[in-house]
This record gives C-alpha cells, structure tokens and sequence, in this order.
C-alpha cells in the first residue's frame, strides 16, 4: 500500500519538544520531581490552551527539568526516532536548546553526547538520517549566546549548525550579530526563528544580518511582497510547522493557512512540527492536516516533500535518493 504521506525531511523540529507526557511522568518517577499532575491524559489536556508562543514556552521550559542524565537526553531522542521512522522522514535537522539544561544544573556534554549517541547511529538503527542544530534562546540575550557556543566548540563534531528560538518579539536578529559571525567562522550552518509572532522585518534583518541558509517558520514574510519575491529569487527555504501556527495562534485556523499560496508564489516552503508533543502531531499528521484542511492534492504534497529535501544540508547524493524515493510515492 503507497503511504497516505510522502517520505520527507523534518528540519524544524525540537527535540524536547517531543517529549510525549508518559515520558514526561516516567522521568519525573525516575528523579523524584514533582508535576502539576501524574496523569498523561490531564497533562495533555494542559496542552490545547495555549494562547500564544509565551504562554507555551511557560509550560515547555517547566516540563525540561526532569531531563537530567545523559541516559534521558538519549531516551529522549530515540523516542523521536521511532516516531520519524513511522512519519517517513528521511532526514531529520533537530534543535536543541542546551541553556535550559545547563541552567537546569546538567553538564553540557551530557546533553549533547545523549542526544548525539542516538542521532548519529540513527541512519543504522532506524534508517532516519539525523543531525543537531544548537539554538539559543534569543531571550537570555547576545552574550549568554556567546557563552554557550563557546562551551560548545569541543563538542564541534556533533552538531552542523546553529539556530535562534524561544520568545520572538522584542529579540531581533540584530541582536546576534556577533555570535553568528563566531558560529559562520567555525564553519557552522546558520538557520533563525524569525515571522512566527514578530514581522517581515525580523526576516529581512535574519537574511541580511546573520546571514542565515533558512528561515524557521517566516509566515508573516507573506505581509511583504518584496520579501516574498526575494526569498523566491535567493530559493530560501522556510520550515513552517502549521498545527504549531494553528496552537499558538500565529494564524486562526488551519484553513487560512498561508501554505498554499506560499506555494503558489513560488517559494520554498516546507512542513514540520516544531513541537509535536504539544500541537497535536508529528510530521505526516502536519501533512495529512494540510491536505484535509487546505485541500494540497498528492503533487503539490509531494512538492513540499521535495522542498525539504532541497533545503537540507544533507549530501547531494542523499538528496537524489530521497527525490527518488518521493517520485515513487507520487
Ligand atoms: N522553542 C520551541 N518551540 C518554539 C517555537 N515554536 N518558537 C520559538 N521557540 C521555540
Ligand atoms: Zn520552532
């Protein structure tokens, strides 16, 4: 039977922010740390009343203290793994926020070798090709930005880029400028949040400014048309995450979504989850709701599937091979 979704790449996704609330509760068991509730079903029901991206970071950051050795930090991924190998995603580009932990009292490279462990055998263990992207949280500012890359560098082989997250407004790219020149130096991708809840100008300024390869979600982008017309020209890819949009009110329902017409103008959109374990699915249920929601036929699905792979900083000839796997879907 052909797949009702197509064989994808994941690139906007946070890893802890598939930490689903039965494992929420085991690790919480595990360390002795309390929980609003030791029910999943109550914790989940936690999750539907999101009113924007604060009142959701509130809740994410809370629930990542009971993520505290290297072993939760690898339980954590390969649970990510085994969802993505039943989603069909070839290649995944999964965020991670290491100031949280490290604020949280965990040794850095606890994280990062917990997370990496699992990535970096995941091509053999579940045939999901994966890499880490370190963000830094825009609200803790520039400088605790540089203090962790810097921690950071001697773990170099175990991460392929930076990114930008966590509150948008009132944290510009412009901010960052200096940490992205170090991370450019050091050889590292560059990717930002930017147009999820603040404005084209946030988009202009994550181009022009750090310089970034994509942009992470980017939807007000479609408020400029001169921004539209150079995101199309330059082919920046945009990981937008709509059940995520839709959960934190970036847009009202999944049926005024701006997907379509980023397609029909030509620009290199792609779909992701961002935080699945909170907005209601993984990547093929984004897709599926797309296709329900905003009636995307298989061709133009399969051009979103063909979009994240070109916007991957995977190997050319991966890249052929997952464009192969999608014609055959189609
Ligand atoms: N961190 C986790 N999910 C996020 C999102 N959607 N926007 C900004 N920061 C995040
Ligand atoms: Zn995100």
């Amino acid at each position: 039977m052909i797949a009702p979704t197509p064989p994808t790449a994941e690139l906007h996704l946070h890893v802890e922010g598939t930490i689903e609330a039965e494992l929420l509760v085991r690790l919480a068991d595990r360390h002795g740390l309390p929980l609003p509730s030791r029910d999943p079903a109550v914790l989940r029901e936690r999750y539907a009343h999101f009113v924007d991206l604060r009142s959701f970071l509130d809740v994410y950051y809370a629930n990542l203290a009971v993520l505290r050795t290297e072993e939760d930090f690898h339980e954590l991924a390969t649970g990510y793994l085994d969802r993505a190998l039943k989603a069909g995603v070839r290649r995944a580009e999964v965020f991670f926020d290491p100031q949280t932990h490290v604020q949280h009292g965990v040794p850095l490279e606890a994280v990062i070798h917990g997370l990496s462990s699992a990535f970096s055998a995941a091509e053999e263990t579940h045939g999901v090709s994966a890499a880490l992207i370190l963000c830094f949280l825009r609200d803790l500012g520039p400088e605790a930005a540089e203090e962790i890359l810097r921690a950071a560098l001697p773990f170099r082989e175990h991460f392929i880029g930076v990114g930008l997250d966590s509150a948008e407004v009132g944290y510009p790219p412009s901010l960052f400028t200096g940490v992205y020149a170090m991370a450019a130096a050091e050889g590292l991708h560059r990717v930002a949040h930017a147009g999820e809840e603040g404005g084209a100008e946030y988009v202009r300024e994550a181009l022009d400014l750090l310089h970034v390869e994509r942009v992470d979600h980017g939807i007000r982008a479609m408020e400029d048309p001169e921004l539209v017309a150079r995101l199309r020209d330059e082919r920046i890819p945009l990981t937008v995450c709509p059940l995520s949009n839709v959960s934190l009110r970036a847009v009202d329902t999944l049926g005024e979504h701006p997907l379509p017409r980023m397609l029909d103008e030509g620009l290199l959109a792609t779909v992701n989850s961002d935080d699945p374990a909170y907005f209601g699915g993984y990547v093929d249920d984004n897709y599926r709701a797309v296709a329900r929601e905003l009636g995307l036929d298989r061709p133009r699905l399969a051009q979103l599937a063909r979009n994240s792979v070109d916007a991957t900083f995977a190997p050319e000839e991966d890249k052929r091979r997952w464009h192969a796997e999608i014609d055959a879907w189609l």
